[in-house]
């Protein structure tokens, strides 16, 4: 079936640029001898996963406990949880998944490290950890230089065997473009660079060093410090990245068909996709960067000026040919939201559709919660 054929809204996976996209990345790390743990947010997919792991990724970072709990479960053993847990219940969670699953924490303090080392004990068991430290995006992680300072603090749980070092540099997407990109990869790398630096001047052995986003994965992974990069975004590419300049709209794999239901001005078009499709958001951290809620393929006269729940409102700022019943394609600013909003993924190539793929690790949509 072709794509034109299908019923709208429909989320639309060009089969070759997402392939490319994967091979891309794992090339990219290849030559550096680094190591590619992309991290699953982006399309909380194990089918997806699989693809990666096909494509030579090593293991998996995840973001939430639900997608941890279901790579375990279809197999994928080498799993990275990118934050800190913390509360009882999740800590369980978390005792649970390092039975099933070779699990490293990521922890940047000893409050959330000592009831889950303190849980690890009781459960006879013992995981690797990495310190968070913060390269700019001021969320998580402890400055740089006082890495140390926690693995110090941490020695004395048995249960937790320091790794190494860890950081997302987020703040990429704050940047106005390529130079900004650039200026969050060198942050990225100084501040990795001054966390094992940290650690090894106090006697500690830093094996992994972790970076990631897909914005600077190309500078950070020939640094000659990374070992791990953990990109997310990078299987899809969005509007984000076209704006950041990181890639041309070409390498964006995942859109949102929807179908034109009205044309109540001239000006305006109505389609059958909102902000539960498309997403309300600009990027992970925001930007100024994107006009509007996507770009619509091939049309560069449409703006998707607005967004309802479920439909969104178009406008032309020049001449349209687009009638009612016509079909467009819009790619996401932000991917890894827009993905979470659909259960299935349609693979295509060329617009001959081949695949549906289950988006199978949202939260809460495997199992019943009690
Ligand atoms: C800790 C961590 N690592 C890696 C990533 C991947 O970043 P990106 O989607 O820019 O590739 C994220 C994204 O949220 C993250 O939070």
């Amino acid at each position: 079936m072709n794509v034109s054929e299908l019923a709208t809204p429909s989320f639309l996976l060009d089969l070759d640029v997402f392939e490319a996209n994967l091979r891309g990345m794992a090339d990219l790390c290849r030559q550096s001898g680094v190591q590619l743990w992309p991290m699953v947010k982006t399309h909380k997919s194990t089918v997806i996963a699989g693809r990666q792991r096909d494509h030579g990724a090593a293991g998996f970072l995840t973001g939430t406990l639900d997608e941890a709990e279901q790579l375990a479960a279809a197999g994928f053993a080498d799993l990275m949880l990118a934050y800190p847990v913390a509360g009882r219940a999740n800590i369980a969670r978390v005792v649970a998944l390092a039975r099933a699953a070779r699990l490293t924490v990521a922890l940047d303090g000893p409050d959330a490290a000592r009831p889950l080392a303190v849980a690890l004990a009781a459960a006879g068991l013992a995981l690797d950890y990495l310190i968070i430290t913060d390269s700019g995006l001021h969320r998580f992680g402890v400055p740089p230089r006082e890495a140390a300072v926690l693995a110090a603090a941490l020695a004395g749980f048995k249960q937790l065997r320091l790794k190494g070092v860890a950081t997302h540099p987020g703040h990429v997407y704050a940047a106005s473009g390529p130079d900004g990109v650039l200026a969050a990869a060198r942050d990225e790398v100084a501040a990795l660079a001054a966390a094992k630096e940290s650690l090894r001047s106090r006697g500690f052995t830093v094996p992994v060093v972790a970076a990631g986003s897909t914005p600077t994965a190309a500078r950070a992974v020939d640094s000659g410090i990374v070992t791990v990069l953990r990109p997310g975004n990078y299987a899809f590419y969005d509007n984000t990245q076209i704006a950041l300049g990181v890639v041309p709209p070409e390498r964006c794999a995942l859109a949102v068909l929807a179908t034109v239901l009205s044309r109540p001005r001239p000006d305006t078009l109505i389609i059958d996709a909102g902000s539960k499709c498309l997403g309300l958001d600009k990027g992970a951290h925001g930007t100024a960067l994107v006009a509007g809620y996507g770009l619509v393929r091939g049309h560069p006269e449409l703006t998707v000026a607005g967004l309802s729940e479920e439909v969104g409102k178009l406008i032309a700022t020049a001449a349209t040919d687009v009638a009612v019943g016509d079909k467009l394609a819009i790619i996401p600013n932000h991917a890894c939201s827009a993905a979470n909003l659909t259960g299935w993924l349609i693979g295509h190539r060329r617009g001959e559709t081949e695949c549906a793929i289950p988006v199978d690790m949202r939260g809460n949509s495997r199992q019943r919660p009690f």
